[in-house]
Formats: C-alpha cells, structure tokens, sequence
C-alpha cells in the first residue's frame, strides 16, 4: 500500500507533490511527508495522520524546490508515527518507498555494523541507507541505486532525490505500481495515475525490475542492471474531473451516483449493432480456446470475491461450465487443479492487489491461461493477464467500492453471454433478450437512485445499532455479503451476510428487537420462501429492512421498512439491489461521524499478501 509522488520540473514541487498525495490517500493515511531540493539542501517536513495535518504544516515550515518527492502512508513495519513516516534519509539521499522489503533486518544488521544509524522501525529506511552506503563507494548516484536496489527482496516502487544531484530523479520498481507521467520540461512518478492527471494524459507504464532517470528535459529507463528499455508513452483517456468529488460529499456518493454512466461506459462497444452477441475481442482467445476450456476458476478478495460469486451464477447458468471461485489468499496455498484446460478469471478493481496478483501468477505457473476484470488499466494484473475485461468505472477513491463492484457485475455478464454463445450453450434468441435487459439497466439505476432521500431518512434510525444481518437467495446472496461488508467497512457496525434458508440453522439465534435484518427479496422463483424467511425473523421480533420490486402485501407486511426498486430479469437483479445497500451504509456512516471516504486501518490497494 502507501502512495508515492516524485517531481522534476519548473513548477514548485511541493504544490504537485501534495496535489498528487491528495489523490493517493486512498492508498494510505497514517503518516504523510514530503522533501524538496532547494538550492543544494533537501528539506522535509512529515506529520503523522491525515495529509491535511501536513499541510498544515507546511503553512508554517514552508518547502521550496523544483524538485521533490512525497508519501503518504500505510503502516505495515512500525506504527503510524512521525519517525515512520516517509521519506527516509540517510546522508545525502532521501528516498519514498511503497511496498515490503522482506530482508530488511538482514541488510540493516549488516548497516548498522557498518555504522549507520537507524531512526525509524521501517523497513524502507533501509533503502536510503543502502544507497548511501553504495555512493560511498562508487561515487555514482545511479549506480548506487541500481547496486542497492539489487540488494532488495520483497516489492518496492521507490523515488529517489540527492543533495548532490540537484538536477536528478531516480525511480524504480519490482512489484509494486508506479506510473511516470510525462509532460512540457517536467517528469512526474506516482503509484497511480490520478496523482499526474490534471498535469498530464501521457504516461508511461514502468516494469518490474526497472528503473527511470529523470532530468528535466530527458527520461531514461533501464532494467535494474543497466540495459537500456524502449520508452512507450501511452496517452490515458481518463479525465481530471473523472477524480474530483464534483460537488458531493464525499467520493463514495459520487461515485454511487456515478453508477449508470459508469455501467453505461461498461457496455458501450461490447454488443454488436444487432444486438444479439458480445464483443469481446480484448479477451484474446478464440472460439476453439473458449471450447476448449473444461473448467473455470474465478479469484479474487473482498468486494472484487463477492462480484466472482455472482459471476459463477452468470457462468454456469449460460456457459454450462464448471466455475470454482476462490478467495485469492488461499487459492495459491491449497494447490488448485489448474491445467492447461483451465481458465482462471481474476478480478480487481486496482489490478495491483497482491493477493490476486500471486494467484494469477500460481494459475501461469501451473499452465494455465489468465484473463481479468479490472479496473486501472495497465495495472500488473492487467498487464499480466492474457485477456482483459476493462470496467470502464473511472477511478474509484472511495476506499469502500461501489462503481467497480456493479461494474464487474456488467463484465461477468458479458463474458457469461459471449462464453455462452461462443460454447454454443446459449441461443441467440436468448442472448438478444438478456441483451435488451441489459440496455436498459442505466436508466433504472437512475430510477433506483432516487431512493436516496428515503434511504437517508430511514439510516438516522440505526446508527446506534451494534449488529446487522443480511440475508440473500441465490445469486442474492453475494450481495447479502457485499452488503454486509459495506457497513463494516464504513460505519463500522458489525454485520454478517448469509444465504437467507441458512439463517434457521444457525444465525437465528441472533435475532432480536435490537437486530436490523436487510432481506434482499427480488421477484424470482425463490420470492415466496425468502418471504417465509421474513415472517421467522418478525416473529422473533427482528426489524426487517426489505429490498424488493413487489408489492405485495405479505411482504409489506413483513417489513418494517420496505425499499421498492425496478424490476430487471434476475441475472442484472444483483446490479439493482447493490444500490440501496451502497446508500444504507453510506448514510449510517455519515450520521454515525465516521470517515467515510478513508475509513480507519483501511486502504483502497492492498499491496502487502
Ligand atoms: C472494497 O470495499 C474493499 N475496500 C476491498 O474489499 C477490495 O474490494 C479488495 O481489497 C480487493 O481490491 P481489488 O478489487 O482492487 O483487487
């Protein structure tokens, strides 16, 4: 996790650095800091907390330079303080890092013989001490990097400034993000590209294992060990207002208001002009390869896992393939029957989430080919990937997604429908209905927003509830658990999502006045049983909250509060009862005071296994 920015330019550094970690506090927001190069010195200021208690900071101790570095930070290797937070220096050099260095004790026992001296618990302060170790020697402010650098296990995206080397950028990178971003005589680096976007569109994707020099004027990238990389400068067609809050709130109602564009954009291009099939050019694989496939994984963590879920209802329904889905933490420790007649789907809305990342790498390393959902293009996932599906959500701040779950929801639809057609499993008759279903779904995530003002009067009521419960059929369920995860996250409620007919063997028990139950309740062939699920719980004296597209009396009755969204054909229902349970948890949150957009020990990518 963590967020990094570097700048080499004519602008004053520390206005874009502190512009970009704005944009990059999703990543992490325990600590934040910058260093900027002045007149041959390099100064620094860091405050532990939110980026806004640095910037008070530098109202008062400004920082001057063309040239600088920041971080804002997520704590792994020591607690969040102002002695942990980046950057780190040592001598001369002053480095910002995102990532884990798993020898790091190692190397500092073998510095600190050497006589250096610590002052943090991190374990990215080594890597300024490595480097001054290495320049000692050589002299050389590249090589020193390139020689430390090499000395490194673990991931790192690192930026790199020297008093002595006023006109020089250094930064590099192994398995964590980093983006360069290219603009008129001035270099940008960041761990994503929403930190360069209101300055410039061209960027450039760095590897793993290689390293950009900066000048002001020139960029030059290597491998770690010096060999010279052709420089591909790919123009991004996201846009800055695409990361601003446009007068809301907070990001996360933005980007829950965003959904219909969001879904839209999804699908734009994606149906041929007759509407009956699906383009999916961009999954790489041709017809006897998507025959050819007997088995179908589906990894991926948290929200990213709960949309797989959905995806296996999609996938075996219209496919008639055999879809295991798996939570990528454990996928590559149980050792999964991948062949090479596997296809393993991975989704992530980052497509840096280490998790994911290990388990596509566990899926090539057994033979068996990779596609992905995701969401930031050119992320590693994405670019390690034989295929990607491409939501074209936009950047998503919030830490808790909301455009890229439904987002994902839209990308397993189509890839059920073409893999359905393609197997020959799915009519075209069939696919041009499910088709026109989805042509539609826009304007009624439109209607279903309009429950806002609803759904924040009737959240006032639970903020001071300990326990929620949410309770789903079939492909419901997911979303029972989707649900449950946004008020954790958010509101910090505690709550648990189960399949609805599960809820007697077990998790009634729980049920009491004091307990809000959520019943995901679509029309479908299981509406009557989840109905009879509802009455189980008023018996008990538990407070119903129903989401549903009927009126019908008996479960209006059943509800204390009744939700009444538009009726869709069940495989998009999913899409449409993800939104009130977005709103629920977001204004709960709110009257609850909580940090909505950032909330506590939480970070957007997860970057660490
Ligand atoms: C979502 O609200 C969460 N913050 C989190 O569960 C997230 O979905 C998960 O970390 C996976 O992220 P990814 O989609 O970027 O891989």
């Amino acid at each position: 996790m963590c967020g990094i920015v570097g700048y080499i330019g004519e602008q004053q550094a520390v206005d874009v650095v502190l512009e970009g970690l704005r944009r990059l506090e999703y990543r992490g927001y325990d600590s934040a800091g910058i260093s900027t190069l002045n007149n041959g010195q390099i100064d620094t200021q860091r405050a532990k907390g939110k980026l806004s208690n640095l910037e008070q900071q530098l109202k008062t101790s400004p920082l001057l330079g063309t040239l600088g570095i920041g971080h804002t930070r997520w704590a792994t290797h020591g607690k969040p303080s102002k002695a942990n937070a980046h950057p780190h220096r040592s001598g001369g050099f002053v480095v910002v890092h995102n990532g884990i260095i798993e020898n790091y004790l190692q190397l500092k026992q073998q510095l600190v013989e050497c006589g250096h001296h610590f002052n943090s618990e991190t374990d990215s302060e080594i890597i300024a001490h490595l480097i001054d170790y290495h320049f000692k020697k050589s002299q050389d402010f590249e090589q020193a990097v390139r020689t430390a650098v090499q000395q490194l296990r673990g991931a790192f995206a690192i930026a790199v400034i020297s008093d002595q080397h006023p006109d020089q950028l250094i930064a590099a990178k192994a398995g964590s993000p980093l983006v360069i971003g290219q603009g008129q005589s001035e270099y940008f680096v960041a761990s994503d590209i929403p930190a360069m976007l209101s300055h410039t569109r061209d960027m450039v994707f760095l590897n793993d294992g290689e390293m950009a020099l900066f000048n002001r004027t020139a960029m030059q990238i290597t491998t770690l060990e010096g060999a010279a990389v052709e420089t591909k400068i790919k123009t991004i067609t996201w846009n800055p207002t695409m990361a601003e809050k446009g007068g809301y709130r907070h990001f996360m109602l933005k980007e829950i208001h965003e959904q219909p564009r969001a879904i839209a954009d999804t699908i734009a291009g994606r149906i041929t002009e007759n509407k009956n099939a699906i383009l999916l050019n961009e999954l790489n694989l041709n017809a006897d390869e998507l025959n050819g496939f007997d088995r179908l994984y589906i990894v991926a963590c948290g929200t990213s896992w709960h949309a797989a879920l959905v995806g296996k209802f999609l996938i075996e329904k219209h496919a008639r393939i055999p879809v295991e889905v798996d939570i990528a933490s454990e996928f590559r420790y149980r050792q999964p029957l991948v062949s090479d007649k596997t296809l393993t789907l991975v989704i992530s809305q980052s497509g840096e989430t280490a998790d994911t990342l290990a388990a596509l790498r566990e899926a090539h390393e057994r033979g068996g080919k990779v596609v992905a959902i995701c969401n930031v293009v050119e992320s590693s996932i994405a670019r390690e990937s034989e295929g990607v599906i491409y939501t074209h959500a936009g950047p998503e701040i919030g830490v808790a997604s909301t455009k890229a779950f439904t987002t994902q929801l839209v990308a397993l639809f189509l890839f059920a429908l073409h893999l359905g057609q393609t197997r020959q499993t799915l009519t075209t008759i069939k696919a041009q209905q499910l088709i026109n279903e989805l042509l539609t779904l826009p304007r009624k995530l439109e209607e279903t927003l309009e429950l806002d003002a609803i759904i924040e009067q009737a959240a006032r009521k639970f903020i001071h509830v300990h326990d929620f419960l949410y309770l789903g059929r079939g492909n419901q369920y997911p979303i029972a658990l989707e649900g449950a995860l946004k008020l954790k996250e958010i509101s910090y409620i505690h709550a648990e999502g189960y399949p609805a007919g599960e809820m007697k063997h077990g998790p009634i028990a729980l049920i009491d006045e004091e307990l809000p139950v959520v019943v995901i309740a679509p029309v479908n062939k299981t509406h009557e049983k989840v109905i009879s699920n509802m009455e189980e719980v008023r018996a008990r004296g538990g407070q119903i909250i129903s989401i549903s597209d009927s009126n019908c009396p008996s479960l209006l009755a059943a509800s204390n509060v009744a939700f009444h969204i538009p009726t869709i054909c069940d495989d998009l229902m999913p899409i449409i009862t993800s939104i009130p349970l977005q709103l629920l948890s977001y204004h709960i949150a709110v009257f609850k005071g909580t940090d909505v957009d950032q909330p506590r020990n939480l970070a957007k990518s997860v970057t660490v296994e």
